[in-house]
């Protein structure tokens, strides 16, 4: 199975072509190939990340074409049953985006972390959880098998804010994967000094994702001790000048929200020029200062979707896993209905991912990998939804 559709060259002004999938015409760029009009490239988040010899994409596309139009009908057919605010969202996600889906990988390598947030299980406080780091090349050659064997084209590298992984360590990183397997990149290693990703973005990196959690300064100063909202805003700005994508956004139902946040929360992710939109709802954690509390209900998180996808219908809205912690059965499918249009699966070793409990709960840990992976590709046929990424 392939998470990308083969588009073909059709116009270039330096580093921003024209690439053409079935009579669809995106634009892209590149900044790592030498291409030429008539080249055939796979393109993720808007990047030209690799370019196909012309026989294969040939191929690929032969498979794709009947499948895509037969897709889409599908698409046109499934409707969410409860809601109109969904039912229009949805049709709005429809024609903005039509039926594409991106689905990453995301490698979590390490689940130190020097901060305390009240609400995460991987806060520095908490001693009962067993720690761990991924060796260097054990987390390359992971991204190697996700993007050669499972055939990923785009991978969220995540970590707690763990200080062992210094600028060397993740040049290493980024400039292995990047070198002989190169895929959309995505940074999740919290808030590093600008320098990190300055380097990061030289070797290839082109996307982070960071949320900044909660837009009401009162929540955020209470809920990360020791850290101001503002640096949060100010370094994600930096990220996006330096040239990378950015995938940001926020918790819903954090203790003491109030009314009005969620739609700040909405509007600062739009301000902070997200390309994607990463908002799940918060899962209490018993080994956290808020155990005690409740997640919302999903309704809400529902909600939250539709009225993004409402407000900015250019915008890709991912379906968080919380979100099938909260629904296990129908979470994806729900998010999916209600406007979202991207997801991630879970590419972290089983021995890694039951220690990587920023919640507890979470879907899908355990499952081998190319069961889930066949699990969600068979959703989404279901609900006529391509998995692939056509480009900006
Ligand atoms: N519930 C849901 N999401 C959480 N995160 C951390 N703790 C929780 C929780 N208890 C999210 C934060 C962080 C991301 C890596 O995980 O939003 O940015
Ligand atoms: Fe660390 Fe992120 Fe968890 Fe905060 S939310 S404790 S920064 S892993």
């Amino acid at each position: 199975m392939c998470y990308a559709i083969p588009g073909k060259v059709i116009e270039i002004d330096n580093n921003i072509c024209k690439i053409e999938y079935f009579g669809i015409i995106k634009k892209v760029r590149n900044d790592f190939y030498d291409l030429k009009i008539g080249d055939y490239v796979y393109a993720q988040g808007g990047f030209v990340i690799q370019k196909i010899p012309k026989e294969e994409a040939i191929e690929t596309l032969k498979v794709w074409e009947e499948f895509f139009h037969k897709l889409k009908e599908i698409d046109l057919r499934v409707t969410y049953p409860s809601k109109d605010l969904y039912k229009i969202a949805n049709r709005i996600r429809q024609e903005y985006h039509d039926n594409s889906c991106c689905v990453h990988g995301i490698i979590e390598f390490s689940n130190y972390c020097r901060n305390n947030c009240l609400y995460c299980g991987l806060r520095r406080d908490n001693k009962k959880l067993k720690r761990y780091r991924m060796e260097l090349d054990e987390i390359v050659n992971l991204a190697f098998y996700a993007i050669k064997k499972l055939n990923f084209k785009a991978l969220v590298f995540q970590s707690g804010e763990d200080l062992y992984y210094d600028i060397d360590k993740l040049s290493y990183i980024v400039r292995r994967v990047m070198e002989e397997s190169p895929c959309l990149l995505i940074l999740s290693i919290g808030e590093r000094e600008i320098e990190i990703f300055e380097k990061l973005y030289e070797f290839g990196a082109r996307g982070v994702l960071l949320r900044f959690e909660t837009s009401n300064e009162k929540i955020y100063e209470k809920m990360r001790p020791g850290h101001k909202l503002e640096d949060r805003v100010n370094l994600i700005k930096e990220l996006k000048n330096i040239g990378y994508l950015i995938m940001t956004g926020f918790l819903i139902g954090l203790p003491g929200e109030e009314e009005g946040d969620i739609l700040n929360n909405l509007t600062l992710t739009n301000e902070l020029g997200a390309e994607m939109f990463s908002f799940g709802p918060f899962i209490p954690h018993p080994d956290t200062p808020l155990k005690d509390f409740s997640p919302p209900p999903m309704e809400k998180v529902l909600d939250t979707i539709a009225q993004a996808r409402i407000l900015y219908p250019n915008s890709k809205i991912l379906v968080t896993t919380a979100m099938q912690t909260l629904d296990k059965k129908e979470g994806l499918k729900k998010g999916l209905l209600a406007g979202a249009n991207s997801l991630m699966i879970n590419l972290t070793p089983k021995e890694y991912a039951s220690l990587y409990e920023i919640y507890p709960n979470r879907d899908g840990i355990g499952e081998d990998v190319n069961k889930k992976i066949k699990e969600i590709i068979d959703l989404l046929h279901k609900l006529g939804r391509a998995p692939a990424d056509i480009g900006l």
